[in-house]
């Protein structure tokens, strides 16, 4: 069973529903009178961005970026690459970038700094779970889901080696499955 490479539930998907309500409702307070757009971060943030962008109660455009900075393992050297760009020119938007998780702050270093220099009106990140104690690099997210400690998650989006995006909810690897 896929269930089994979890060895303790981190969110369960009534605590991700609830979580995705309440963001949502204070992005749609944040953005009112603005031009968002939404930025999901490839592979990782899909299932987020498709439940958050559900609750935000404003008209809003969307598109998809996707980088890589994992080879598989679970642990991350800092390099990151650009493998899909987005598609609209982000000059007049307001920019949300929506992400699985914040770690080490490299991923969201290298796309703050590529989406920054395109001049948005503003740019933002919001990130379902945090682990503010594996940073590298000064990063932080505007919106928060949850914080974690120094765990290795999955499910919800999140993957070891691509596999387990799949679990509807998230939890910390069973080290069997590493
Ligand atoms: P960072 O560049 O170290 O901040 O890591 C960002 C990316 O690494 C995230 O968007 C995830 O795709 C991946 N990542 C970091 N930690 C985990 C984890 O615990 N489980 C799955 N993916 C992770
Ligand atoms: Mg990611």
């Amino acid at each position: 069973m896929i269930e089994d490479a979890v060895s303790k539930v981190i969110l369960t998907e009534e605590e991700i529903f609830e979580i995705n309500k309440k963001l949502g409702a204070k992005i749609t307070e944040d953005y009112k009178g603005k031009n968002l757009l939404m930025v999901s971060i490839l592979k990782g943030s899909s299932l987020f961005m498709s439940d958050l962008m559900r609750n935000i109660k404003l008209p809003c455009s969307v598109d998809f970026m996707e980088v890589s900075s994992y080879s598989g393992l679970t642990n991350n050297g800092g390099n990151v690459k650009i493998i899909k760009d987005l598609n609209i020119d982000i000059k007049d938007y307001d920019v949300l970038i929506v992400e699985d998780i914040l770690e080490s702050g490299y991923t969201l270093e290298c796309v703050m700094k590529m989406l920054g220099s395109r001049n948005p009106k503003s740019i933002k990140i919001c990130t379902m779970v945090d682990k503010p104690q594996k940073r590298k690099v000064e990063m932080k997210a505007d919106y928060v889901g949850k914080e974690i400690g120094d765990e290795f998650v999955i499910g919800y989006g999140m993957d070891y080696n691509e596999k387990y995006r799949n679990l509807p909810f998230i939890g910390i690897i069973n080290p069997k499955y590493i």
